[in-house]
């Protein structure tokens, strides 16, 4: 079952996100640095009538890669493609796509960390000097083709940064990071959110929400949509401090945004492990949930919060996480530890 916290993209989030989604930089909210350094990039490449170097965007699920991609096409003014790395299966399908491209355009590849080795050697050239080397034929009758590309811009998003092998990392002439956003960030998408939808809201409810977003705007645009449905079924529609409490209390969300799994990820290393360090697959299989789930999903924010670090030795549960559960951090550690 997909967790309601879960930033990972679910079917309803397609219907809302239509509306939601920011279209212009000026929309975007957040992230500043990032806005700074590509608006500037996007400003210098217009000038020079070039096409915007390729640009590589990771961090966490649900942080606005995507959206971001969508709005570098948009206020560069061209085209935008979308594919993924495991959507590019062999050199073929990466041929088809990009010599269909018009100069400027965008081809933005998602979970590009997934791309085959042989897509990806083929990519090396392209993204290198816009040309494609193509083998027509095959055995003795082979030949080798080389085809001039007009020049795009690649945009790759990933979750995993350290996936990305170093020679398609440096092929990319700007990298950002997209971190979680801040309390004030995520208070100020949902706002925007409300008010896009038409919603009756006071400050403290919409402050209820950010709250528990754990950073991240796609999981703020989810519960402010939950929350809609609690305050249309049992008051009148409003979004009060209270209402939003009770909505997002029924959803099973604690206060700082962390949901069962979260839970039971920090109770199982504790409490079954004594605190760790032990290995994401031995976690993975005590509470049964995917080791890439777990690590893309859930921890990025357990140690965003510092309740989670990850060791050569394997996770270790701080004794801020102790603290939120209401958990005796064990002296021999805050003694190893040197805090006693
Ligand atoms: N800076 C922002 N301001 C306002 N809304 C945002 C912002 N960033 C993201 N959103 C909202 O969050 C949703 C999720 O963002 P997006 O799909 O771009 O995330 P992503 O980083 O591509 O996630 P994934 O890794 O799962 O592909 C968007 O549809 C949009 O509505
Ligand atoms: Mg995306």
């Amino acid at each position: 079952m997909e967790r309601i916290i879960s930033a990972k993209p679910r079917e309803e989030d397609f219907v809302l996100d239509k509306g939601l989604r920011p279209r212009q930089l000026v929309d975007f909210i957040g992230q500043d640095k990032v806005k700074e350094n590509l608006s500037i990039g996007m400003t210098a490449a217009q000038g020079r009538g070039e096409a915007l170097d390729h640009t590589l965007l990771y961090g966490p699920p649900g942080l606005g890669k995507t959206t971001l991609a969508y709005i570098i096409a948009a206020e560069m003014g061209v085209n935008i493609k979308i594919t993924s790395g495991p959507a590019i299966e062999r050199p073929g399908d990466l041929a088809a796509i990009i010599t269909n491209l018009n100069k400027g355009d965008v081809l933005f590849i998602d979970e590009i960390h997934r791309l085959a080795r042989v897509v990806e050697e083929v990519l090396y050239p392209v993204m290198e000097d816009f040309s494609l080397d193509l083998v027509i034929g095959k055995g003795a009758g082979a030949k080798s083709v080389r085809l001039n590309l007009p020049r795009f811009t690649l945009i790759g998003a990933t979750t995993r940064f350290a996936m990305l092998s170093p020679p398609l990392r440096d092929r990319f002439g700007a990298v950002y990071r997209l971190d979680f956003y801040g309390q004030d960030a995520i208070k100020v998408i949902v706002s925007r959110s409300a008010r896009l939808l038409g919603l009756e809201a006071e400050e403290a409810g919409l402050e209820e929400i950010a709250k528990r977003a754990r950073g991240t705007p796609r999981v703020a645009n989810r519960l402010l949509k939950r929350v809609r449905d609690y305050a249309e079924v049992k008051a009148q529609g409003v979004i009060t401090e209270k209402v939003a409490i009770e909505a997002l209390g029924k959803l099973e969300i604690d206060s700082i945004g962390l949901d069962e799994v979260d839970h039971r990820i920090l109770h199982t290393i504790i409490e079954k492990f004594n605190g760790g360090p032990v290995g994401l697959d031995t976690i993975a299989a005590a509470i049964s949930e995917e080791a890439d789930t777990i690590m893309d999903v859930y921890e990025p924010y357990l140690m965003q919060l510092s309740f989670l670090e990850r060791t050569p030795r394997g996770r270790v549960a701080t004794r801020f996480a102790y603290e939120h559960l209401g958990l005796t951090y064990p002296k021999d550690k805050a003694q190893q530890a040197g805090l006693w």
